[in-house]
């Protein structure tokens, strides 16, 4: 079978169009063909070297779409489509391959109304950004904010807050045209950098309140700005590095509002909290009160240019590999 291998992790050139045989079904493994694959930034970390626990050779991609050929038992039907998300990528060989044996634990089964294409992106962001809603502490009436729209965890977390009744659910992109974008797709409480500052945005949409929940996948000034938007007792947590992985926090930003911060990874989330968040995205899909945004496809075999896309090109929506 076909796969795009990171040969070593030196940069977008270590990434090769390898032979592979198909993987064998063991320990009630579930074979999947795959027919799309997520495109994420942790792919990009792994292949430049810059993540902890990997080893060399390994085929990419943490999430995909496909449909079940072996092992699925009654849950999951020889021919039903599924979409999942787990060590695939990073621990083990992952996604950008023509097929993949999952653990039957990491499937879910996608909804009619989503296509596979869409389907692909779906599990990482999606259920990142609903653990960390729940791990802090979201119900409706909340303000949350969430920043880039047009990444995968900000627009994930404003899509979920928004749906699930959150007061405000914010934004914010560095990009003008981006936030016009944002404007048209029905995203109305996203703060334009290059016009305003995180802060004073949060602090004019909620008129002075602040935000009781922020999500942060971008790190750096981001997050020390975000910080400073915080509501009394306001908890920010921070996953991700898109922008850097330092920062110089005002502590007085956690002290006043008697604020705090925390860290999620989802490689360390129990079993129970994916299912539980497989099971509002699922209902929440369904009805339409969510829905996926895929900024553009690329062929397996364009896995490097694909990568590049995202991270040097920064798309409004999701890149996923087509098979
Ligand atoms: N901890 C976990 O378990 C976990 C799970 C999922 C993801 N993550 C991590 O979370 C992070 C975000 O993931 P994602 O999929 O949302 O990324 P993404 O889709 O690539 O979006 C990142 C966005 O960040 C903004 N950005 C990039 N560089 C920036 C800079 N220098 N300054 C300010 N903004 C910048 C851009 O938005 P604008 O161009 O609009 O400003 C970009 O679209 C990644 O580091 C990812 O690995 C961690």
């Amino acid at each position: 079978m076909r796969a795009m291998r990171a040969e070593q992790f030196s940069g977008y050139e270590g990434l090769k169009l390898v032979d592979l045989p198909k993987p064998a079904v063991t320990d009630g493994k579930v074979l999947v063909r795959i027919t799309a694959a997520g495109v994420t930034p942790l792919d990009y970390t792994i292949l430049s070297g810059q993540f902890h626990g990997v080893k060399a050779p390994l085929v990419l991609g943490n999430e995909g779409a496909g449909v079940v050929e072996e092992g699925g038992g009654t849950d999951f039907p020889v021919g039903s489509r599924v979409m999942f998300f787990g060590a695939y990528g990073a621990f083990e060989d992952g996604t950008y391959s023509e097929w993949v044996a999952v653990r039957k634990e990491d499937l879910c089964l996608i909804p009619d109304n989503i296509d596979d294409v869409n389907a692909a992106g779906i599990p990482v962001a999606y259920l990142t950004a609903q653990v960390a809603l729940t791990l802090a502490g979201f119900r409706a009436g909340k303000t949350v904010l969430a920043p880039a729209i047009g990444g995968s965890i900000g627009n994930a977390v404003t899509q979920l807050a928004r749906a699930l009744g959150a007061k405000h659910a914010m934004s914010s992109t560095t990009n003008h045209s981006k936030a016009e974008q944002a404007k048209a797709l029905g995203f109305n409480e996203v703060i334009d950098t290059s016009l305003e500052k995180l802060g004073d945005g949060v602090r004019r949409i909620t008129d002075g309140y602040g935000a009781d929940i922020v999500i942060d996948g971008i790190g750096g000034e981001v997050l020390s700005e975000a910080l400073g938007a915080l509501a009394s007792e306001g908890s920010l947590t921070t996953l991700g590095y898109s922008a850097s992985r330092k920062t110089t926090i005002d502590v007085t930003s956690l002290i006043v509002p008697q604020a705090s911060i925390r860290g999620l990874n989802m490689f360390a989330q129990p079993q129970a909290a994916v299912t539980d968040a497989w099971n509002v995205i699922v209902s929440l899909l369904k009805s339409g009160a969510i829905k996926p945004i895929v900024a553009k496809t690329f062929p397996l075999t364009e896995a490097a240019e694909a990568l590049r896309y995202l991270v040097e090109g920064r798309p409004f929506g999701r890149v996923v590999l087509t098979f």
